[in-house]
């Protein structure tokens, strides 16, 4: 069979990374590969997301750049997936004629059937049913490309909490839980295809199996722990409301939980918070906050926040100000509040200007510019223990391959490394001048490196060699220093 070309463009959030892949390996018997070039490629597929107005309209930007392509090129498929095609079916068709493929966020597993139907006669096919998708992702094996050593691995789907802002319930379905074995078992592979690091993905995962009536989510994250191979597990996105004493407690009893919590709280403000319907008070996050840094005292924390939902005033967005200023988070994603159809906040009035949504969204991003900054600033002189994911990106390009290189595998001195703390945070890094060789020290390990200087968004540091007692290493295993 003539091989033929999938480029895929993902648009949005983890979720739709680990859709994405699913999507890939599920077209691969019908020998579809992947390609970064869209000119090579038989069959495009946007994954879209509808969260924000701006990541809706990045789809319409994307498809209308095709319609060149098509004429070009009258075979090629194009496909439409994820939120924002389960949001607007058919419609889409409507607004893109050379559009063949809108499918919805349940019918993932579908598509190679639809893309086989497609291919034997030409047609337009819409498919948004909202079928239990959790059973049918169980069929496309989540193996990892070659030299990659963190994978997500979705562990629920879909959300109930219908925050008035948000369209997610709407186009992700309803809550469901995969099974604990199903789940460990993924993770099992992925360790014996080299991944080291694996970020559970879910809406919400603090309420991960309640509604079936499976294991907790902190007793979940302990059968994960004791995976032999799998060095870190991180997780996101957790509900503050739903944040148990018990998944506090996990920061102390699970070694390889990474010390960082991504807890969007979305405002400062009480009576905003009533407003968004998050059935939480800023006291009550504020006291998880405390909690979380008595168990666990360096933890890193993050957070999501909107800006101009309808009705905040001056004294809400204040608020927000004070809290940033009171957690001292040590990054976040803000975000100028947009209606979303069927979200209920698209009927509040006492709408914000876009002008004022802007402002108060640059005061916030400024503050915690600063804070960032003196985060990162204090860890200049420590060591931190790093998960090493390859060679930095401006070092990829300048090198014959990128990723893992091979034991023993001569590399220049000046080789530039990239990893992340168990904070979450990037360090790129180099060896002393020959100070180490590959078969010492290569991607997956854990190793100890010096930061020497702090940036917004990332560390410089230098590697630390170990004494030789530690060096007898097997492959991408962790050792202390
Ligand atoms: N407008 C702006 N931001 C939104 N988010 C979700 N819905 C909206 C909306 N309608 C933000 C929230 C959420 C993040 C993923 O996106 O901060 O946590
Ligand atoms: Fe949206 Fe709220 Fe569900 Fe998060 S918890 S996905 S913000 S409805």
């Amino acid at each position: 069979m003539k091989t033929k070309y999938l480029y895929i463009n993902t648009i949005g959030c983890q979720m739709n990374v680990y859709d994405s892949d699913q999507i890939s390996k599920s077209l691969l018997p019908l020998n579809y590969k992947a390609t970064e070039n869209l000119k090579k490629a038989d069959l495009i597929i946007v994954n879209t997301c509808a969260i924000r107005e701006k990541a809706e309209q990045k789809v319409f930007s994307f498809l209308g750049r095709l319609s060149g392509l098509k004429r070009k090129k009258p075979g090629l498929i194009i496909g439409v997936g994820g939120c924002v095609a389960q949001q607007e079916g058919k419609k889409i068709l409507e607004r893109v004629p050379y559009l063949d493929i809108v499918f919805g966020t349940h019918a993932i597993h579908r598509l190679p059937g639809i893309i086989e139907r497609i291919e034997l006669k030409k047609t337009r096919i819409v498919d948004i049913g909202m079928t239990d998708r959790i059973v049918e992702i169980e069929s496309v094996s989540n193996l990892p490309e070659n030299g990659k050593i963190s994978a997500f691995v979705t562990i629920m789907q879909g959300c109930d909490n219908f925050c008035t802002y948000c369209v997610v319930p709407y186009v992700r379905g309803r809550e469901t839980s995969r099974s604990p074995e199903k789940i460990v078992k993924e993770v099992e592979g992925l360790v014996n295809s080299g991944i080291r690091e694996v970020t559970l993905l879910g809406q919400n995962v603090n309420s991960y199996g309640k509604k079936e009536g499976l294991c907790s989510f902190p007793e979940l994250l302990a059968l994960i722990n004791e995976i032999d191979g799998i060095l870190r597990i991180r997780f996101t996105t957790s509900h503050p409301k739903d944040l148990s004493d018990d998944l506090i407690m996990a920061f102390k009893d699970n070694e390889k939980l990474c010390r960082h919590i991504h807890l969007p709280v979305q405002s400062g403000s009480d009576r905003v918070l009533k407003r968004m319907k998050r059935k939480y008070t800023r006291a009550l996050y504020l006291e998880k906050i405390d909690k979380l840094r008595n168990i666990c005292p360096d933890i890193s924390i993050t957070s999501d926040f909107i800006t101009g939902f309808p009705g905040e005033t001056k004294a809400d967005f204040k608020e927000t100000l004070d809290l940033i200023k009171t957690v001292e988070y040590e990054g976040l994603f803000a975000f100028k509040y947009s209606d979303r159809p069927n979200a209920k906040a698209t009927l509040f009035a006492q709408k914000i200007s876009d002008q004022e949504k802007k402002e108060r969204l640059k005061k916030l991003l400024d503050l915690q510019e600063i804070i960032t900054r003196k985060k990162n600033q204090a860890l200049v002189g420590s060591t931190q223990e790093i998960l090493v994911e390859g060679f930095s990106k401006k070092m990829s390009s300048a090198l014959p391959r990128a990723g893992k290189p091979k034991t023993n595998e001569s590399l220049p001195d000046n080789i530039q490394w990239t990893g992340r703390t168990s904070t979450n945070k990037i360090v790129n890094f180099n060896l002393e001048s020959s100070s180490v060789s590959c078969g010492e020290f290569f991607t997956g390990s854990i190793v100890n490196v010096k930061i020497e200087k702090a940036f917004s968004h990332s560390l410089w540091g230098k590697y630390l060699k170990l004494e030789p007692a530690t060096l007898s290493l097997k492959g991408g295993e962790s050792y202390a220093a």
